[in-house]
């Protein structure tokens, strides 16, 4: 059938190419080390390290039609602190405290309850930023979110583009609180260091 015989020029190709890959790839592994040392400068990362303090809101929508922050995982039965309850959030990052205000990001993660006396949160994201020379560059936290205290902390641990070998820590504290439908704005403050 000819159907057949296309299949097996196909096949052919599909095998000749990988060949074509693979013996490419081992010539550079003859030439390449696993690792080696290398200048700072073919980074671009010579330059003095600057620290910058970034300032917004992080809005934290349950209620309505469009919510960016979705349960996905329910607590566990007749635990008094939402032990086990997840959350996946894609939440609007604005310059001002209002929801309208200019949009300067999304905070792209997730949180959980991970205590079983107290309100405290896992939390897990990425600031992903589309303001001015920022936009495409991403902040990465993880930490610890004790929800009833004023102020809270959490490390930045890295990040991409603007942000690569970044380090620093975030202070937020609540905004607005609306009890009934838990949604929420809070103000961050993050302190990073960054080339
Ligand atoms: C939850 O608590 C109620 C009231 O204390 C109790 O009757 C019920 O058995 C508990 N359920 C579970 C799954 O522990
Ligand atoms: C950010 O960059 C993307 C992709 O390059 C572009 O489509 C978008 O318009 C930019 N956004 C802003 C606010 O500049």
């Amino acid at each position: 059938m000819p159907n057949q015989h296309f299949l097996t020029l196909f096949f052919f190709i599909l095998l000749s190419c990988n060949t074509l890959t693979s013996s490419s790839s081992s010539e550079k592994d003859d030439t390449f080390d696993f690792v080696r040392p290398i200048d700072r400068k073919l980074l671009g990362l010579h330059k003095k390290e600057k620290l910058s303090h970034f300032k917004f809101y992080w809005h934290d929508i349950l209620s309505g039609k469009n919510p960016t922050s979705i349960s996905i995982i329910p607590p566990t039965i007749n635990s008094t602190t939402a032990f086990g309850l997840t959350h996946i959030i894609d939440n609007p990052l604005t310059l001002g405290p209002q929801l309208s205000s200019k949009l300067v990001g999304r905070a792209q993660g997730f949180y959980a309850s991970a205590s079983q006396v107290g309100l405290d949160f896992l939390m897990a994201m990425n600031f992903a930023f589309i303001e001015g020379k920022y936009n495409g560059s991403s902040i990465t936290i993880l930490g610890r979110n004790p929800v009833l205290n004023k102020v809270r902390e959490m490390p930045v641990v890295g990040g991409s583009g603007l942000f690569r070998f970044a380090r620093g820590y975030a202070q937020f504290s609540t905004h607005w609180l609306d009890l009934k439908t838990g949604d929420a704005s809070v103000e961050y403050n993050v302190y990073v260091y960054h080339y």
